[in-house]
């Protein structure tokens, strides 16, 4: 059983998605969510976390003089839960090279948009969704990657496409794009322990 540690930053769709494949999905038997963790505290992710009894913590990145001093705290955390596998799920903070360091090859993350196009700093949440359909793409999709110390540039894992229909608002395409990252992420996960 790996022991799957989620960082957040906001409602944690992603996180329910994780809790539900590992309890009663396709990871059900292989792994669990053993922490959560969130930079803000007003994330609904954490009461998602406490009604399925998972340890839940908010650490104020105001509290900590230093990216790094941060990142050690969320660090110890997980290592406190012997977490295998940290996912991102909404997270909105570039991963401190400490926690790269301390989890190398164990930090994955979901992009709502099909990376290479539509990542980096700045593309996040509805801005992602604005410039899709600002360029007038006719597709958009999901992407879970690994991590590293440039955002959206990790090694693609999977992908998912999802179409960009005619008069889309950013929420309808956000919204569309948000159900298939349901599905996606425990795929990702999934295939990432098949590989060992
Ligand atoms: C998701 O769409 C996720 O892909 C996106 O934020 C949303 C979080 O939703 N992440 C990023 O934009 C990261 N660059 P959730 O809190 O309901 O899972």
């Amino acid at each position: 059983m790996k022991n799957i540690g989620v960082l957040i930053s906001g409602g944690g769709s992603n996180l329910q998605a994780i809790i539900d494949a590992c309890e009663s999905g396709i990871l059900k038997g292989l792994a669990r969510v053993a922490v959560v963790v969130s930079n803000r505290a007003d994330a609904y992710g954490l009461e998602r976390a406490e009604k399925h009894k998972i340890p839940a913590f908010f650490f104020n990145p105001r509290d900590f003089n230093a990216n790094s001093a941060y990142c050690s705290m969320i660090s110890g955390e997980l290592r406190k839960h012997k977490v295998d596998i940290v996912c991102l799920a909404g997270y909105m903070s570039l991963i401190d090279p400490c926690l790269l360091n301390d989890f190398k090859n164990k930090i994955i993350n979901i992009h709502p948009a099909l990376l290479p196009k539509y990542g980096g700093k700045g593309m996040y949440g509805h801005h992602v969704h604005k410039a899709v359909i600002a360029a007038g793409e006719s597709e958009s999709g999901v992407t879970v990657h690994w991590v590293n110390e440039v955002y959206d540039s990790g090694e693609i894992i999977l992908q998912r496409k999802v179409p960009v229909l005619i008069n889309d608002t950013p929420e309808e395409l956000a919204a569309r794009v948000l159900a298939v990252e349901h599905i996606a992420y425990p795929e990702a996960i999934l295939k990432i322990l098949k590989q060992g």
